[in-house]
């Protein structure tokens, strides 16, 4: 038997950066999916997988990684979905070999999420072929398997891919999930610049320590935003949305997080129709995100490709993992 699971990526529509001192982050879960295909191996406890679709394949015999096909480092990537195949085995008292298949149309460190959707995925394929886990023991275990790799993730990537649809994220309170009465397309664009969110997030530590009162002030506005921008989001409000994203945008990049590249996506898609447009997640590469009605969509991507970056028109993605048994 065979068990497949998908499970969405993530953009953070407001709150990035902010959220890591106070107020809320709204996060919503895009049609951009994380897919594992998991079975048993009768022979032996080594863990393989298939990543062809990324050039690479390999398996782990414990910890060690030996690699099939492309270079021995590039299984550091698979190190954060063997821990979760092996919590998830764990849990259920086994020890097996398994044969894992990743495929993914989620960019890679751009900030979607790809890492949590893979890890939640992992567990719901793996979990399935012992007997299946509920939602919450999926998110659980995929959050252990983080944290091992990603020292000390705040929980929103892996609950957003287990759960789908939207949610607010704030330090210290209970995460919180949104019902949104409509879907609203939206277009990501990805600068294909690669980035690291804990460099980012130092970056701006730095930025307030040398200058608290300052950037204290920015903070604020941007958790301002956000409040104001899940109300608008409850209300399909796209004006007030895109006012928000224009004007948070403007404090992401005083706050020395964006590039030049992701300014001029931002302005082009701006100037092609949107309604609004900001980068999204830690900024200094990644993607940026634009709100649009959908007559707009069409030259929007145009816009974004001729800044030589991949448009992405997606939706919220409603449902969190999808779980099946292929027999
Ligand atoms: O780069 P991403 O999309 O994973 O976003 C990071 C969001 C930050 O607020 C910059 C950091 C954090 O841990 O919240």
């Amino acid at each position: 038997m065979q068990a497949e699971a998908t499970a969405p990526g993530k953009a953070i529509l407001f709150g990035e950066h902010s959220v890591v001192y106070r107020g809320p982050a709204i996060v919503l879960a895009v049609d951009k999916k994380g897919k594992v295909i998991a079975e048993k191996r009768d022979n032996d406890n080594r863990i393989y997988f298939d990543a062809l679709d990324l050039g690479f394949s390999g398996y782990f015999d414990g910890d060690k990684y030996t690699s099939i096909t492309g270079a021995d480092w590039r299984g550091e990537r698979l190190v954060a979905f063997m821990i979760a195949a092996k919590k998830t085995m764990e849990n259920f008292d086994i020890e097996s070999g398994l044969n894992i298949k990743i495929r993914s149309d989620i960019p890679i460190a751009a900030g979607l999420g790809s890492s949590a959707a893979l890890s939640v995925a992992t567990v719901g394929a793996v979990g399935e072929l012992f007997g299946g886990l509920s939602k919450e023991e999926i998110c659980n275990i995929a959050y252990e398997g983080e944290k091992v790799v990603h020292g000390n993730p705040s929980g929103i990537d892996n609950n957003i891919s287990t759960y789908g649809g939207v949610l607010v994220y704030e330090k210290g309170k209970e995460l919180q999930r949104v019902k949104l009465g409509e879907d609203f397309p939206f277009i990501i664009g990805d600068s294909k610049r690669k980035r690291s969110t804990k460099k980012l997030v130092r970056r701006v530590r730095d930025l307030r320590d040398r200058q608290p009162e300052l950037i204290d002030g920015i903070i604020d506005n941007i958790a301002r935003i956000s409040v104001q921008g899940l109300e608008a989001l409850k209300d399909g409000d796209f004006r007030t949305l895109g006012d928000l994203m224009n004007v948070n945008h403007g404090l992401l990049s005083a706050l020395g997080v964006s590039i030049a590249k992701l300014d001029t996506m931002v302005h082009a898609s701006r100037g092609s129709g949107a309604y609004g447009a900001k980068l999204t997640g830690a900024g200094g590469g990644g993607c940026m995100m634009a709100i649009a009605d959908a007559q707009n969509i069409r030259s929007i991507e145009k816009a974004i490709w001729r800044c030589r970056s991949i448009p992405h028109v997606v939706n919220i993605a409603h449902e969190g993992v999808q779980i099946r048994r292929i027999e």
